[in-house]
């Protein structure tokens, strides 16, 4: 019976609302147009003159903005895989086709096998309950039938169906079919894939599409529709311990407060005794509210608000949990991840992490491997680059509540973003928390920062000297701290080509290398403004999340960030050693300016045009401005300066 509608306006939210006892499968289709995929989707919509769907995910996105709550969950359904990616504006390429037949609701995901095939195959598979993946009875299981499978075993899809399609092609031959899924079944067990169900069809004939195959009665299975009718997949979050992301804290009016977000998994009931993480402190449930009044108890799915028998701090991006089967707590990790975009994952910068309701910002370490997804091998890697997928260390600035994915999608998964673009770059898995850093504490030390500058009578900080190769930076750092020494100030001068003799000289000038030698000289510098100097930093820091870092090391105030503005033809005919006409004849790779990037800073606390200031002049200003922001001042005031 077929539910055709009219999906502009409000038709979609009655529709909905008339289904919504019914219950929804997400699955994903994987295999390229020449595996008869559209044709495939084209049939299951037709032969059940099912609905067409491309817009919901515009829909639910105006539905909740303008808050017609009682939809929200229904609608939820559809896209909060991709809420966070969708707020990110990622364009990716995936279509969702929404239709329902008389036992259940579907959604598909409909993912292109062009070049982007993983992180389009990523985005479709992260909520999907079942795969279909497709293959071409003339051609058998084919490499990128491997990809997809390994793919759909990574993110943890329970559910396959082998649809071995194009049967009219092969004669409906039984013995072609037997070959293939006895080869697809060696390969699945090797990757863990569990539940199969393989059935034969042509969806062009529509053979076992809808309908049982007359023409292949030796197929004793159900057709497609049936089995993504009644295969069982309700229950497989509701199973799972209770995990509820706070989304946000509610909190009206001094007698209510409440906690709300939605229930990722499992149940939870009145009376309950809840714990929350990571703080670890615990309450009992007073109240499970909803838009539809007071439950006794909530599933996973559920949008809610707690209310708890006693006060105890809870915030947004907190996870609460049972005490009897609570979350792990961590903030290092080995994690899968996979990258998603043309700029390379480059160890050792800081991306922003977003898991459930919480972001923090986290480093990623070089692989420990990345995976041919073609052939499941394991290879070295350095970086990551776009549909790439490598096992690294993860380490957060603080701890998380989490679950391992394959234990749990919804508080295993996470996705990457970048810092200053705020692209999603990234998705990851973590796979286990890595208790190396639990026996490393930080000591208390009672001489600190305060208490060593105050010796020195100064106020420490780093005056971060950045600017393109020839620009003028250690020149004028170096006229900068002798003026600081005659005015009896403790510095330090660390300049890239000196450090990159000792601490730095395994690094070159590839991204990764310069990202490593930020992070290592950023760290230096943090270590010697903890130690009560003014540290002078003369690097070419060509990134401008790495200067953020180093930035974001220090306190409010302790980073100058000093832009040596010399435009390239200006240092290109400086050149004061010969490097930017070795790079121009080709013989020096990477060169900053010329085949290597440089991002100039938006937001300098000092900016020096050394086309119009000499580096005297330039010293000078410097010394000025430092004096304003009270960093040399602070000698003046000191009673015992001059002693
Ligand atoms: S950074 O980009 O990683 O910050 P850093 O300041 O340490 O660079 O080192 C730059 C110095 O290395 C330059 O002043 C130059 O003398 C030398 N150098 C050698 N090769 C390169 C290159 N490919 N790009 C830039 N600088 C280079």
């Amino acid at each position: 019976m077929a539910h055709a509608i009219d999906l502009s306006g409000q038709d979609i939210l009655t529709y909905l609302k008339t289904h919504e006892h019914k219950d929804l499968l997400r699955f994903i289709t994987c295999g390229s147009v020449d595996d008869g995929k559209s044709t495939l989707i084209g049939r299951l919509l037709y032969e059940s003159k099912l609905v067409y769907e491309d817009q919901l995910a515009a829909l639910n996105a105006d539905s909740r903005k303008h808050g017609t709550q009682g939809e929200e969950l229904d609608l939820a359904l559809l896209v909060d895989g991709l809420a966070a990616e969708r707020e990110q504006g990622i364009t990716i390429d995936v279509a969702y086709r929404f239709f329902s037949t008389e036992k259940r609701k579907f959604i598909v995901a409909d993912t292109p096998g062009h070049e982007q095939y993983t992180r389009n195959m990523v985005t479709g598979a992260s909520t999907a309950d079942l795969a279909v993946i497709l293959i071409d009875a003339r051609k058998g299981v084919l490499t990128q039938t491997r990809r997809h499978s390994y793919i759909v075993s990574l993110l943890g899809i329970r559910h396959v169906v082998l649809a071995v399609n194009k049967m009219d092609a092969v004669g409906y031959s039984q013995a072609t079919f037997d070959s293939i899924v006895a080869d697809y079944r060696k390969f699945a067990q090797q990757i863990g894939l569990a539940d199969i169900t393989c059935i034969p069809m042509s969806a062009l004939k529509g053979e076992n599409i809808t309908d049982r195959s007359q023409a292949m009665p030796w197929h004793a299975g159900p057709s497609l529709m049936e089995h993504l009718e009644s295969v069982q997949i309700t229950d497989e979050y509701r199973g799972l311990p209770f995990r509820l992301p706070v989304q946000w804290v509610n909190r009206p009016n001094q007698d209510f407060r409440g906690f709300a977000g939605q229930i990722a998994s499992g149940q939870v009931s009145v009376g309950d005794r809840i714990r929350t993480l990571p703080s670890g402190q615990e309450a009992r449930v007073a109240r499970i509210v909803t838009q539809d009044g007071d439950l006794p108890q909530a599933v996973a799915g559920q949008s809610i608000t707690l209310t708890l028998d006693r006060e105890i701090d809870i915030s947004r991006g907190d996870l609460i949990v049972p005490v009897t089967d609570p979350a792990a707590v961590a903030d290092q990790f080995e994690a899968t991840v996979i990258w998603m975009h043309e700029d390379a994952m480059l160890p050792g910068r800081q991306y922003l992490l977003k898991i459930g309701t919480r972001t923090l910002t986290a480093t990623i370490g070089i692989p420990r491997h990345k995976v041919n997804v073609n052939t499941l091998e394991q290879l070295a890697a350095r970086q990551l680059e776009l549909n790439e997928i490598g096992v690294c260390n993860v380490s957060l600035d603080r701890p998380i509540a989490f679950d391992p994915y394959r234990e749990n999608r919804e508080t295993g998964g996470f996705i990457l973003i970048d810092k200053l673009s705020n692209d999603t770059v990234g998705a990851g898995l973590l796979d286990f928390a890595l208790r190396r850093a639990d026996n490393i504490h930080w000591q208390a030390l009672d001489v600190n920062r305060a208490a060593r500058s105050q010796l020195k009578g100064q106020r420490a900080c780093a005056l971060w000297f950045t600017g393109l190769s020839g620009s003028g930076k250690s020149t004028i750092a170096n006229l900068v701290e002798k003026r600081l020494h005659a005015l009896g100030r403790h510095t330090y001068l660390l300049d890239g080509d000196n450090v990159r003799h000792g601490l730095n000289k395994d690094l070159g000038f590839t991204d990764a290398d310069r990202v490593e030698n930020i992070r290592r000289v950023a760290e230096v510098s943090r270590l010697m403004v903890d130690a009560g100097l003014i540290v002078l930093v003369s690097f070419i820091s060509p990134f401008r999340s790495e200067r953020r870092m180093a930035r974001d090391l220090l306190e409010q105030g302790e980073f100058v960030e000093i832009f040596i503005d010399t435009p390239l033809a200006e240092a290109e005919k400086r050149d004061p050693k010969g490097l930017y006409k070795k790079a121009r004849a080709g013989s020096l790779p990477n060169f900053t300016g010329i085949d290597s990037p440089y991002e100039a800073p938006e937001h300098a606390e000092i900016t020096i045009r050394t086309t119009e200031t000499s580096p005297e002049a330039a010293a000078e200003l410097i010394i000025n401005e430092l004096d304003k922001a009270g960093i040399i001042a602070y000698a003046y005031n000191n009673p015992l300066a001059g002693l």
